[in-house]
């Protein structure tokens, strides 16, 4: 009889309230088994997304019953397979996987994904590449792609040296769509330029506000992306021309964005809201998989993410504190097996 591809227990990263990292502790518990249309993966590398530091905090879309392994993407391979079509053909595979709103994340050294939420990787993209190319790659793909359809040659984006930012930014360029940049140090303007950005603004200069709105007025631009909401979303709303749209997608500043009556009845502008599980949502499968496809031939050049550091699961809320810290030049990875040799 062959040996078991994978142990009975593993160590996993669990969060026991929704108070952040303080809640956080490492676990030993049963390796789970797969059931209907399920796969079990054992984990090779998982982002700290800003959505993993609002799901800690309970401020993400959906909250999971108490204690609960976070986690919200990673790569792996898929050791054991339950029934399902899908879930057999996946057996075997180097996989990119997502963490659903019930059930487990993937801050263990094996997670249980639904074979929906599971999606084959290139023989070219690295297992690290792999853990990182569902939330900001196709986050990026959408925004262009909402861009594209909306008919708008330039647009605003801002937290912009963060690595959906530079992924917008060089996506927009291969595109042909102008992409007006916003971040908040100057380091990060030199970041973004060496890039090829042709446009980088840094919301923390004086005259901050003035140059938006020539640049907004210059390139027509009626559609910005807002990653972090609050006041920023109101001097979006006050830079562009009549009938512009903001559509926020993170809440970096945790705050309300306040509108005035004004620009809403009499200039037409409005704000909306993006969220990558609802737009994959409004696609059907085949679409979706074409959509992944392009993004997974386009991961080593426009949609890379760069990788600043990587710890171990018994080391998560220290890198999570290192993530917190400098979040601009580079993922932190969680790598479960970070004492064994590099991924391939
Ligand atoms: N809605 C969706 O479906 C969806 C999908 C993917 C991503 N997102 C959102 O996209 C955003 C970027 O994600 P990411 O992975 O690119 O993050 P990241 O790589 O960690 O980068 C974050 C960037 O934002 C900057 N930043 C942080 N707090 C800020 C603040 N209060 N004001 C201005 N800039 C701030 C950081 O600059 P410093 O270094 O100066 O801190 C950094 O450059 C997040 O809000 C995330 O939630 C949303």
């Amino acid at each position: 009889m062959s040996a078991k591809p994978f142990p009975d227990r593993m160590k996993a990263v669990v969060l026991d309230s929704y108070t952040g990292a303080q809640a956080l502790r490492l676990e030993e518990r049963p390796v789970p088994k797969p059931g209907q249309d399920q796969v079990l993966v054992k984990v090779a590398a998982s982002p700290i997304n800003p959505s993993d530091l609002s799901f800690i905090h309970g401020l993400y879309g959906f909250q999971k019953p108490l204690p609960v392994v976070p986690g919200m993407e990673g790569s792996g391979t898929v050791v054991a397979a339950g029934s399902g079509l899908m879930a057999r053909y996946l057996q075997g595979k180097r996989v990119a996987c997502v963490s659903q709103s019930r059930g487990d994340g993937v801050w263990a050294e094996y997670a249980l994904i639904a074979s929906n939420s599971v999606l084959p990787l290139d023989s070219s993209v690295s297992l690290e590449q792999g853990a990182m190319s569902v939330v900001n790659p196709l986050t990026a793909v959408a925004l262009l792609t909402i861009a594209e359809q909306g008919g708008h040659k330039a647009i605003v984006n801002t937290a912009a040296a963060g690595a959906l930012g530079q992924m917008i930014n060089r996506l927009g360029l291969s595109q042909g769509i102008r992409v007006i940049n916003i971040v908040r140090r100057e380091a990060q303007v030199d970041l973004l330029k060496q890039q090829g950005a042709t446009d980088v603004l840094n919301s923390s200069s004086s005259d901050f506000a003035q140059q938006l709105r020539d640049l907004c007025h210059q390139y027509r631009v009626r559609l910005a992306f807002d990653a972090i909401s609050g006041p920023m979303t109101v001097q979006l709303l006050d830079a562009m021309p009549p009938h512009s749209r903001v559509t926020i997608y993170g809440g970096f500043s945790l705050e309300a964005a306040p509108v005035w009556p004004g620009q809403v009845i009499f200039e037409d502008k409005a704000v909306d809201g993006f969220w990558l599980s609802a737009w994959m949502g409004e696609h059907n499968l085949l679409q979706n998989l074409l959509i992944w496809r392009r993004a997974q031939k386009l991961l080593p050049t426009v949609l890379r993410s760069e990788i600043r550091a990587r710890y171990p699961l018994e080391a998560a809320a220290k890198a999570l504190a290192d993530y917190q810290d400098t979040m601009t030049g580079g993922k932190v990875l969680l790598v479960p097996a970070a004492e064994d040799p590099p991924l391939e």
